[in-house]
């Protein structure tokens, strides 16, 4: 029996070999499915399991929908692992690969990322393909994600002003590099935004990423897929993705930055639970404004660019799709966000204040996907 790759798979009636034999066969079929690039590279399980000192539980940097992501170490030129402190530090996230669903946003995130280069999106150092194993590699980001920034604080400080705004410029320029490209990410959260240690945003979550209409076509047809509340409404509705999703998935996020508040969070009182509902009215009124901006930042923030953000986010989360704006425009608007900014906002990170930790977690993570995946 041959393999795609022209290999000899022996056949042989043990079941121990045959469950082998079909092992190399399933991931020579998955070698075909991705797609070569030069930057990524193929780590074997044994050097990522060594470089997480075995996934060890006070490496896990994270937990998402699919798992856990491990911090570990590995060498920055021959990429073999290294001791921790030592080389270079690498998040490492796997995939469980029964589960369909996972194998193929495992797929996407290396046909998508490891084919893009961008200061604004997180670098994918490479993948392990072997047995059941499907890890991917990225660089570590040390602050970790918005989403714990924003509602995870425990002791720490809330996120000043003027860095929210440096994020969102940093998001918004990661989407609209993407767009350019004609690619959708369709999955923009704060929990898919990382942070450098100088709080450059880095976009990550490339796992339902996919290459927006081509020629004459106005939309791609796919079954609903996302996070919910992030998903723009006639996407849920039609199935019907366009750019314009990820636009109003960004809007989300510029609310979370204004409001610190979920996008979904059960805790609250009924009325408040749902983001943009309850803050719309709100961001129609430049006197109401203030009723939704975060408590914790004390005041310490340009009232000015708070409308413009106010406004910007309202425009972003318009129900008519074709009234959203560019992500092109929604950058411009951004920097001119950050040209008049007051120094004052830098004062408040300095400035020591303990604030209590916000509303109890509510991951709000839950996938979905109603018409089933993939493109029809
Ligand atoms: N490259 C990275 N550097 C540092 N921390 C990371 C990195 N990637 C992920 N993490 C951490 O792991 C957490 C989980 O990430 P992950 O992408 O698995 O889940 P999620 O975005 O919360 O949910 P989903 O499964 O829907 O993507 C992040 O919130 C972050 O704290
Ligand atoms: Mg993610």
């Amino acid at each position: 029996m041959f393999a795609k790759d022209g290999s000899m798979i022996s056949s042989c009636s043990s079941r121990a070999t045959r469950a082998s034999s079909d092992s190399v066969l399933l991931s020579t079929n998955i070698k075909c499915q991705i797609l070569p690039s030069a930057s990524v590279k193929i780590f074997s399980y044994d050097n990522l399991r060594l470089a997480t000192r075995r996934f060890r539980a006070n490496t896990m940097t994270g937990e998402g929908g699919f798992g856990c992501v491990c911090k570990g170490w590995i060498d920055e030129n021959t990429f073999s692992p290294c001791k921790p402190g030592t080389g270079i530090p690498v998040a490492v996230k796997r995939f469980n690969p029964e589960s369909l669903q996972e194998h193929q946003e495992w797929l996407a995130e290396i046909n998508h990322l490891g084919h893009l280069s961008h200061p604004n999106l997180v670098k994918l150092f490479g993948y392990c393909l072997e047995d059941e194993h499907r890890l991917l590699v990225y660089e570590f980001l040390p602050r970790g994600s918005l989403e714990s920034h924003l509602f995870k604080r425990g002791s720490g400080q809330p996120l000043a002003w003027n860095l929210r705004m440096k994020v969102a410029l940093g998001a918004a320029k990661a989407l609209a590099y993407l767009h350019s490209a004609n690619i959708i990410i369709r999955d923009v959260k704060s929990s898919n935004i990382l942070l450098d240690s100088d709080y450059t945003a880095k976009l990550t979550g490339f796992g339902l990423a996919t290459n927006g209409p081509v020629g004459e076509e106005t939309h791609v047809s796919t079954g609903v897929m996302g996070t919910y509340g992030y998903a723009a409404p006639e996407y849920i509705a039609t199935g019907r993705l366009t750019q314009k999703c990820d636009i109003y998935g960004f809007g989300v996020l510029l609310l979370e930055l204004l409001s610190g508040r979920r996008v979904i969070d059960k805790t609250r009182p009924e009325g408040e639970q749902h983001l943009v509902d309850w803050a719309r009215p709100y961001l129609k009124h430049k006197h109401k404004i203030r009723c939704v901006i975060d408590a914790s930042l004390g005041g310490l923030y340009s009232f000015s660019a708070a409308q413009n953000i106010a406004a910007l986010a309202l425009e972003c989360l318009c129900t008519s799709s074709k009234k959203r704006p560019t992500m092109d425009s929604v950058v411009s608007v951004l920097e001119g966000v950050q040209e008049d900014e007051e120094p004052e906002a830098e004062k408040h990170q300095e400035s020591g204040k303990r604030v209590t930790a916000s509303a109890s977690r509510n991951k709000g993570k839950s996938r979905w996907n109603i018409f089933g995946g993939g493109r029809s």
